[in-house]
């Protein structure tokens, strides 16, 4: 028996291969000190596949960091295709810059810097594809404006709503979960979603991704 861990290389070995550009950007990410929240090879790709899937050629993206899944995600969306990503720290924004300056991808990405629920209001959409993958304390926060940003058709996918299962604590202390927690509850009742989560494990330990898929009006 092996273990998570050893699952993903072997899984990132043959079907990922994550190239020169994007294993630097994640060791620029850990070499400026970063918090390791970097999505891991196979995730970043499944953002990929997802985008292309949408045929995307709008993203949004909720917390850069270091711009690893946006370089998955601005690959995606091909040379006529924007991301907008939204980072609150100017340290982290410039880390982000310099990676996708260097994986010739720096003109069809823009980097907001400041609180996403700030820059979303300064945003026109509609995008075709959302990550949500900020401070997770506030996904409830960010999803009318996500919303508002979104048309029928576009797919919302939010990060780490797992937490190693305090997800489903309904008293949890963790303030993550709890966002996480009241995003789900908005997600739920909204009649214009259609959502599913799925629990992951791997390099990044147990955690999972919401999906929602954003329709006119009641459908699911
Ligand atoms: C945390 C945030 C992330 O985006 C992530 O992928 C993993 C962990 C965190 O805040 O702990
Ligand atoms: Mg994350």
């Amino acid at each position: 028996m092996t273990d998570p861990t050893a699952v993903d290389r072997y899984l990132d070995g043959l079907l990922v291969q994550e190239d020169s550009v994007l294993a630097a950007a994640r060791a620029d990410a850990e070499a400026a000190g970063l918090p390791a929240h970097t999505v891991a090879a196979n995730q970043g790709k499944l953002l990929h596949l997802l985008a292309r899937a949408v045929g995307a050629r709008r993203v949004l993206e909720l917390g850069t960091l270091a711009g690893y899944s946006t370089i998955w995600l601005a690959r995606a969306v091909g040379p006529e295709g924007r991301v907008v990503t939204c980072e609150i720290d100017p340290s982290f924004a410039r880390v982000a810059a310099a990676n996708l300056h260097r994986a010739g991808l720096g003109d069809r990405v823009e980097v907001l810097v400041g609180p996403a629920a700030e820059t979303m209001q300064r945003l026109e959409g509609p995008f075709d594809l959302v990550f949500i993958d900020a401070d997770k304390a506030s996904n409830d926060v960010y999803l009318p404006p996500v919303l508002a940003l979104s048309r029928a058709g576009t797919l919302i996918v939010a990060d780490n709503v797992v937490r190693e299962g305090a997800v489903a604590d309904p008293a949890t202390g963790d303030p993550s979960a709890q966002g996480v927690r009241r995003f789900l509850d908005l997600v739920a009742a909204d009649p214009r979603l259609t959502a599913t989560a799925v629990q992951t494990v791997g390099v990044k330990g147990w955690d999972g991704f919401a999906l929602a898929l954003v329709s006119d009006a009641a459908a699911r």
